[in-house]
């Protein structure tokens, strides 16, 4: 398995990259928003993503985004197909692209918003914390991104101040002495399930 900086050569997995995307989501069901093969295209291109290649089977994809004048970078979209789940994979490009974030971006705040336990547990391990999406970007750009996940409209009537999703940031140097950290599973599965039920039941109820 080779982990490897996306560049142009990379372009022809962007239609798999979607379509395993939108497959995901479907499992899943908690709402991820759809990536179209022209916005993972680009993102190819850019230098700002990493790919993993079996060979040269895709076997996962992550990348970064810029906001607000860079004091912001997301690390989003990751995504392991289905062959190489559970191997530990996510956990080396997610690790990878944390390290590409600090080396290319060092002064910016890392965020990502996510409704996985996978997700939060690794992020945690990295010396993300969670926090309320009013320490995130407020650049309007990143927010528009979650306009194709089934749940935008609970983004909406909370005025963009909760949804399913948890925030968590890398706040640079306050991290630095973090030392690894093992994340409360039970606690973020009561805060997923909270959250579910009030939100869903008002939604069902209107
Ligand atoms: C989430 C996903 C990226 C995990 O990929 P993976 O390569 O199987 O993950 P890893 O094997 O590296 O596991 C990393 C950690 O997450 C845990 N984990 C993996 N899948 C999990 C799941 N479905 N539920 C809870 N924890 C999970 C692992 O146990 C491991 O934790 P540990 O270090 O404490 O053992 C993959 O399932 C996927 O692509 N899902 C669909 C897309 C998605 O949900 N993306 C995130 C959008 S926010």
């Amino acid at each position: 398995m080779k982990l490897i900086i996306a560049n142009k050569s990379h372009v022809k997995y962007a239609q798999i990259i979607s379509d395993t995307i939108t497959e995901s989501a479907k499992v899943r069901g908690t709402g991820i928003a759809k990536r179209t093969p022209e916005y993972i295209q680009k993102r190819l291109e850019n230098g700002n993503a990493v790919i993993a290649l079996d060979g040269d089977k895709f076997a996962g994809f992550c990348y970064i985004e810029v906001w607000g004048h860079e004091k912001f970078v997301a690390n989003s979209g990751l995504i392991v197909h289905p062959d190489y789940r559970n191997q530990g994979l996510a956990k080396k490009i997610k690790k990878r692209i944390f390290e590409l974030s600090r080396e290319k971006f060092p002064d910016a705040k890392i965020f990502g918003i996510t409704t996985g336990l996978a997700v939060m547990k690794m992020n945690y391990e990295l010396g993300y914390k969670p926090v309320t999406f009013s320490e995130l970007t407020d650049d309007p750009e990143f927010w528009k991104g979650c306009q194709t996940c089934k749940n935008f409209d609970i983004l909406t009537r909370t005025e963009r101040k909760m949804c399913l999703c948890t925030g968590m940031l890398y706040d640079g140097d306050k991290e630095k002495k973090v030392i690894k950290k093992e994340v409360n599973s039970k606690a973020f599965k009561r805060l997923k399930s909270i959250k579910e039920s009030l939100f869903l039941k008002k939604k069902t109820n209107q």
